[in-house]
């Protein structure tokens, strides 16, 4: 009998899968998490709606989320100000996987997307998932985006997809409006999607920068959000995004598996959207803490990209992974990405930044070449 060789296609040969540390440190600041637990009063709330929904959980839930997305369109009115009526939104398993709709609905083989880097590590994987070629602009040296070259480039490539990411991870700095603006007028012209990624969206320091304020004056706009960041709600799996038309979103429908969303998803995210109150407070707390950090790394003559989200890019070090490392030892755990020589922290809880600060301190006295 001949050996078996497993048939995995040949552009997944070799690759990893995506994998952030999990490891139980003091402080896990590695993945733009809300360092925040939720209220008992939130958790009680939660388990009675899960009780409630169970009693049905025999069938499946509603394919297409119509009152979750109803609850969505009043959080962004409360939020940004802006009506984004329910036929305008789409909700999925994070917004990786609404992401992953976009990508299957507007990429797809033979087609183009376009970003730019250093940016989200997961657009080359939607991308090669989704068959879509990915081209690759570079930002310029302060990680904004050279929008007349950018549209330059939407015009020689022809991108059915262009992806920004506002604020940006790794970096933390977002694009202005009138740059979002241009790119969204250049990829009409092209006849391209601008998909503008605001995961971070809460955490900016201008809150009326947001390209939501795009989708009524442009047919070709999609703006992803997270309830994973600010909301603090990463365990439960919920990304949404807006669209100029419901033709977008119909689009997206297309694509989506059965039943994409439990039912058990749905009744949580509609109940803790019924008390998004408490999240201002924690919002206002980590936006603080974010510029106090900044401050004091740069006391420590640490250099900082100006951050727009909950995390700081800061370096830069010779050699990186040894301050990674020597802040794990002290109980610190961060993330070794972006451009060489940066290291990125996310925002904790008060006493989660001290201890980080204090173990950059004490990296910075022992160490003469920080
Ligand atoms: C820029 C950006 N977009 C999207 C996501 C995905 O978030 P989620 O799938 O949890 O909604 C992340 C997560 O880190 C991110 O940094």
């Amino acid at each position: 009998m001949s050996e078996f060789r497993l048939p995995l296609r040949e552009d997944l040969i070799g690759q990893n899968p995506y994998g952030a540390p999990q490891d139980r440190v003091v402080a896990r600041l590695n993945v733009n998490e809300n360092p925040f637990s939720p209220s008992r009063e939130l958790r009680q709330a939660l388990a009675a709606a899960v009780m409630e929904c169970s009693a049905e959980i025999n069938r499946y839930p509603d394919r297409d989320a119509e009152e979750l997305r109803e609850a969505l369109s009043n959080y962004i009115v409360r939020e940004a100000g802006i009506t984004v009526p329910r036929e305008q939104v789409w909700v999925a398993n994070g917004s990786n996987e609404v992401m992953s709709h976009i990508m299957s609905a507007f990429g797809g083989p033979g087609r183009i997307a376009l970003s730019f880097e250093p940016t989200y590590s997961m657009y080359p994987e939607y991308a090669r998932d989704s068959f879509t070629q990915l081209v690759i602009i570079e930002r310029v040296s302060d990680f904004s985006i050279d929008v007349p070259g950018a549209c330059e480039a939407i015009a020689a490539n022809r991108p059915s997809v262009v992806l920004v990411a506002s604020p940006n991870n790794p970096t933390g700095t977002e694009t202005p409006l009138e740059a979002l603006r241009a790119l969204a007028e250049c990829a009409k012209l092209n006849n391209a999607i601008l998909v503008v990624d605001e995961a971070y969206a809460e955490f900016r320091r201008d809150k009326e920068s947001t390209a939501i304020k795009l989708l009524h004056q442009f047919p070709n706009v999609i703006v992803t959000r997270t309830m994973s960041k600010a909301f603090g709600f990463a365990g439960a799996r919920v990304g949404y995004c807006l669209a100029s038309a419901p033709e977008i979103i119909n689009a997206l429908m297309l694509v989506r598996l059965p039943y994409h969303l439990s039912a058990i998803t749905q009744a949580v995210a509609i109940t803790a959207l019924s008390m998004s109150g408490e999240l201002a407070n924690q919002v206002e707390i980590l936006r603080s803490e974010r510029d106090a950090l900044v401050q004091d790394l740069l006391e420590l003559n640490i250099a900082v990209v100006p951050s727009d989200a909950n995390f700081i890019l800061f370096g830069q070090f010779p050699n990186r992974h040894e301050i990674w490392q020597a802040l794990l030892d002290q109980g610190v755990l961060i993330r070794e990405t972006g451009p060489d020589g940066w290291l990125r922290v996310s925002i904790g809880t008060p006493e989660e930044n001290q201890l980080f600060i204090e173990s950059m301190r004490n990296i910075v006295n022992s160490n003469p070449i920080v």
